[in-house]
Formats: structure tokens, C-alpha cells, sequence
């Protein structure tokens, strides 16, 4: 929108045209003019403005709709990452994935069909030589791939793109290529005490202590920055744990403890967890072992409780 040069001048003209029937003097109609004439910057100002002042306002319409929907969704699940996020299972049925296009063309990859069920308190320990595709399959699990075909349930229900967030929120994870953060996931005096314990237990707590909102350094060796990422994983206090080779940085004698202490320890909690391992020694660890070769499932076994297993 715009108070063009015809506009204005056409009202001049207008007034001119006018001064006969409405009997106006010289003086008036000069005063007409000059106002009409000096009128034009604040009024293309003002036309100026108001597309700019539509957008702001459809804009404010959105932020708000969109807040209130955060809020919605806030009070209908407080308790989004709690335990009753994962009753009995999670599932992927007869699901395929490919990297470089379908079929795996193109040198790519392609993962399954397969189909894996992870039940509420179990760990299951996945297995498998270099590129066997345990990343890409817990990729799938927790929701962060697509599959190209099959679906991904949780409790039965599929999970599509509108679950996708909540179901994210059920898993703290650690991945090999992991991301530490500095920033403590909570903050409130439980939560730092339950930090410094577990500093503790990890042996790290001679190194990094918790300030109130983050861990006072994250400049530390690799093997310490893992467990400080594992500590970060506790703190969130999710249902489902998911460690990508978490102890391949590890010491023997730490790596022994997480095996032997820390994984039984989450399981007692309740836990479901799931852990990508080399380290057959302690295979015996898994409630259950997913081998993998080449993208295929090639085995899927409930492991005999160490009771029952005449050695480990
Ligand atoms: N982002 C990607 N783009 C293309 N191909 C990929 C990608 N990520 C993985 N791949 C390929 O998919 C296959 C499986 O990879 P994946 O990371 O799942 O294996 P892995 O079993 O976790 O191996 P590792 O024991 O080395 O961690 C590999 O051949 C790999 O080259
Ligand atoms: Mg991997």
C-alpha cells in the first residue's frame, strides 16, 4: 500500500477542480495544498507500516498458540520421562533400514528386515563385529531413525512422528561419539547430592565436583569424561538406559565394575537397559544377547541366570 505521486496529486487536482461549488478563497485552498503536499512522508510512513504491523501480529498469534500448546502438554504429562512411560515393551517389527537408498544401492548399507522386543527390567546386550549395525539398530530403538519399512512400538502402539518427542524423553543414552554436557540435567539439592555420589562411585570425584546448575570442569582425561557422561545419564532418571560401547575407553578394573556393579546395580533399580559390547567376558551380564552380522539378526537368546551358568 502506498500515497503515490497520482494519488496526491490527483487530490490537489481534486480540491482545484472543487474550489468553484464548495466557494473556497485562495488562502484556504493554498493552505490545502501545502498540507496535502507535506502530508505525504508521514503518510506513506503510516501505509507503510501496516503490513509489517499485520505479520508482527499473526507472529504474536503463533508464539502464543505455540506456548500454549508447550503448556498443554506439559500439565496433561508431567511425568513424561517417568516409569510409567514404558509398561511392558518396546518393539520393532519386521523393520528395514538403508543408508544410501533402498536395498542398500549405491555401496550403502541395509539393516534387517529384523524384528527385536526389549521388555520392561531386562538388559539386553547387543553384539556384533565392526559395521554389523548395532549403532544404526539402537538408532532405531530409540526413535532417532525412521525405519525405511516396519514399525516401532512402544507398549503395542506404534510410535510415529506426533509420539516421537515423548518416546525420546523414556531413554537417557550414551553413544560412542557422545556430546558431554556441562550442564547438569536437574538441580535441586537432591539431585546434587545424588551427583556427588555418583562421582564418587565412578572415581572421579577427586577431579570434578558439581557447581549449582553444571559439573565444575569437564577438562579431563577420555576415559574420565565418559564416566562424567555416564554420571550425566544417572542424574536424568529416565526408565531406559542405552550405553554404545561405554566401557571401550575404560580401564580393566573399571570396566569390570561397570559390568559387574554398575549394569546390576540399574537393573535392582528397575531399569530396562541396553548395552552395545565387545567385551564377551561379560556377556554373561546380558538378561538377553542380540547378535548381529551384516545388517542380519543372526541370534536372539535369553541368557541363563548366572545361577544357572556353570561359568561366566
Ligand atoms: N551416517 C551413515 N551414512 C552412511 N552409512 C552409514 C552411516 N552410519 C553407518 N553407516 C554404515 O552402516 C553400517 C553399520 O554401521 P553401524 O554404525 O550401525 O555399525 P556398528 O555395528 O555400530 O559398528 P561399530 O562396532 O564399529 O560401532 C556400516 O557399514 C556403516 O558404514
Ligand atoms: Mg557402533
Amino acid at each position: 500500500m502506498n500515497y503515490d505521486e497520482p494519488t496526491q496529486f490527483g487530490s490537489i487536482g481534486l480540491m482545484l477542480a472543487l474550489r468553484g461549488p464548495l466557494d473556497l478563497d485562495a488562502a484556504t485552498l493554498s493552505g490545502f495544498v501545502i498540507v496535502l503536499l507535506y502530508m505525504r512522508g508521514p503518510i506513506d510512513l503510516v501505509l507503510g507500516a501496516i503490513p509489517d504491523v499485520a505479520q508482527a501480529s499473526v507472529a504474536f498469534g503463533r508464539i502464543a498458540a505455540l506456548s500454549n500448546g508447550i503448556s498443554a502438554h506439559a500439565e496433561a504429562d508431567p511425568a513424561a520421562p517417568g516409569e510409567a512411560g514404558l509398561a511392558e515393551s518396546i518393539e520393532l517389527r519386521d523393520v528395514r533400514y538403508s543408508f544410501g537408498g533402498p536395498g542398500g544401492a549405491g555401496g550403502g548399507f541395509e539393516l534387517g528386515p529384523l524384528s527385536v522386543t526389549l521388555a520392561k527390567g531386562e538388559t539386553l546386550f547387543i553384539v556384533g563385529e565392526n559395521g554389523s549395525g548395532k549403532t544404526t539398530l539402537i538408532k532405531l530403538l530409540l526413535g532417532l531413525y525412521t525405519p525405511t519399512s516396519g514399525q516401532l512400538l512402544l507398549d503395542g502402539e506404534p510410535i510415529g512422528p506426533a509420539q516421537a518427542g515423548a518416546y525420546g524423553e523414556l531413554f537417557s543414552a550414551v553413544f560412542s561419539d557422545y556430546f558431554l554436557f556441562e550442564e547438569l540435567p536437574r538441580s535441586d539439592p537432591e539431585s546434587l547430592d545424588r551427583a556427588r555420589s555418583y562421582l564418587k562411585r565412578l572415581e572421579i570425584d577427586h577431579k570434578v565436583d558439581v557447581t549449582e546448575t553444571a559439573f565444575s570442569t569437564t577438562d579431563l582425561s577420555t576415559g574420565q569424561r565418559k564416566r562424567l557422561a555416564l554420571v550425566h545419564a544417572y542424574l536424568e532418571q529416565r526408565p531406559i538406559m542405552m550405553f554404545d560401547e561405554w566401557a571401550a575407553d575404560q580401564d580393566p578394573t573399571f570396566r569390570r565394575v561397570f559390568y559387574t556393579e554398575l549394569l546390576p546395580d540399574l537393573k535392582r533399580q528397575g531399569k530396562t537397559v541396553i548395552v552395545v559390547s565387545h567385551d564377551d567376558r561379560y556377556f554373561g551380564v546380558a538378561d538377553r544377547i542380540v547378535r548381529l552380522r551384516e545388517g542380519q539378526l543372526v541370534r536372539d537368546e535369553s541368557v541363563a541366570p548366572p545361577a544357572m551358568q556353570t561359568a561366566v
